[in-house]
């Protein structure tokens, strides 16, 4: 079962952090000096991932750059005898991935935003999407641990973690079969309930999902809050092909909120030393 590509939707206008994402892409902050979307791209590769697909927006050309190599920066930094530092921006560790980008024109949502990348997408491959605003934290890659599920299944499948009840309004929400410890069969999906959620199974930025769900995609329709959601999709593909869940190991920050991204800085200062 092929599994190689990435799905990173990167075009959002990131109004939560006005005024520093006027310029700069939300996913370009940083946790401590590291990017957001760098941590996600490393999760990506660190699964096995081998080509990253952004879906961004023509403003967002700093992305673009960050996984550009410098020459011109690499060598002034050697002049100036940084060569630890050159070694956190030769991007070396991408050397055998391949980065694509697609433009998403207007934001119509989620679901959209994957749709974009349709014809880099084949039916009968799967694919990963990582929303790079789900930071974790995590002794084994979330995406890695969708990965080795999926292996066993051969089947979409989604990272989900337990919310309190109050919470359940912000994410899609699974109604859940359970399989065994931390793997759930999904019977139904539904994005944002304002009332009467199927469980407090929330879906986190991280799935693992067929190619079919392209053609599934281009005749979703608008659905929560006038945007084509991914959840809508996957509802679909439930009763087509199946849909797993994993409630994963690890940490969550959700840096999409000020709460979370700076949740997130203090965490990773602290496990840098940097503070107490
Ligand atoms: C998106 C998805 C939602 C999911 C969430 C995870 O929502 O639509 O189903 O629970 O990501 O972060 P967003 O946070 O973009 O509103």
């Amino acid at each position: 079962m092929k599994l190689n590509k990435a799905i990173l939707p990167v075009a959002g206008l990131g109004t939560r952090f006005l005024p520093a994402t006027k310029s700069i892409p939300k996913e370009m902050l940083p946790i401590v000096d590291t990017p957001l979307v760098e941590f996600a791209v490393d999760e990506a590769v660190d699964a096995g991932i081998e080509e990253i697909i952004f879906i961004t927006s023509h403003n967002k050309i700093a992305i673009q750059e960050h996984f550009r190599r410098n020459i011109e920066l690499e060598q002034k930094l050697l002049d100036a005898k940084k060569d630890y530092q050159v070694e956190r921006i030769n991007l070396g560790k991408y050397k055998d991935i391949k980065f694509s980008f697609v433009n998403q024109e207007v934001q119509l949502g989620l679901g959209d935003a994957i749709y974009q990348a349709k014809s880099l997408i084949r039916s009968d491959e799967f694919f990963c999407v990582l929303l790079a605003d789900d930071l974790f934290y995590s002794k084994v890659g979330v995406t890695s641990q969708l990965v080795e599920k999926f292996k066993e299944l051969g089947k979409s499948i989604i990272a989900l973690n337990k919310v309190d009840s109050s919470e359940t309004k912000k994410y899609g929400v699974i109604d859940p079969e359970k399989l065994e410890n931390d793997i759930y069969k999904i019977n139904d999906i539904i994005e944002k309930p304002q009332s009467d959620p199927p469980s407090n199974l929330a879906v986190t930025g991280r799935y693992i999902l067929s190619g079919e769900i392209m053609s599934i995609l281009k005749d979703t329709k608008a659905g929560f809050g006038g945007e084509i959601q991914l959840t809508d999709a996957i509802k679909h593909m439930i009763s087509s092909e199946g849909v797993f869940g994993l409630e994963y190991d690890g940490k969550k920050f959700d840096c999409g909120s000020k709460e979370g991204f700076i949740d997130a800085n203090i965490f990773f200062a602290k496990k840098q030393n940097l503070i107490s």
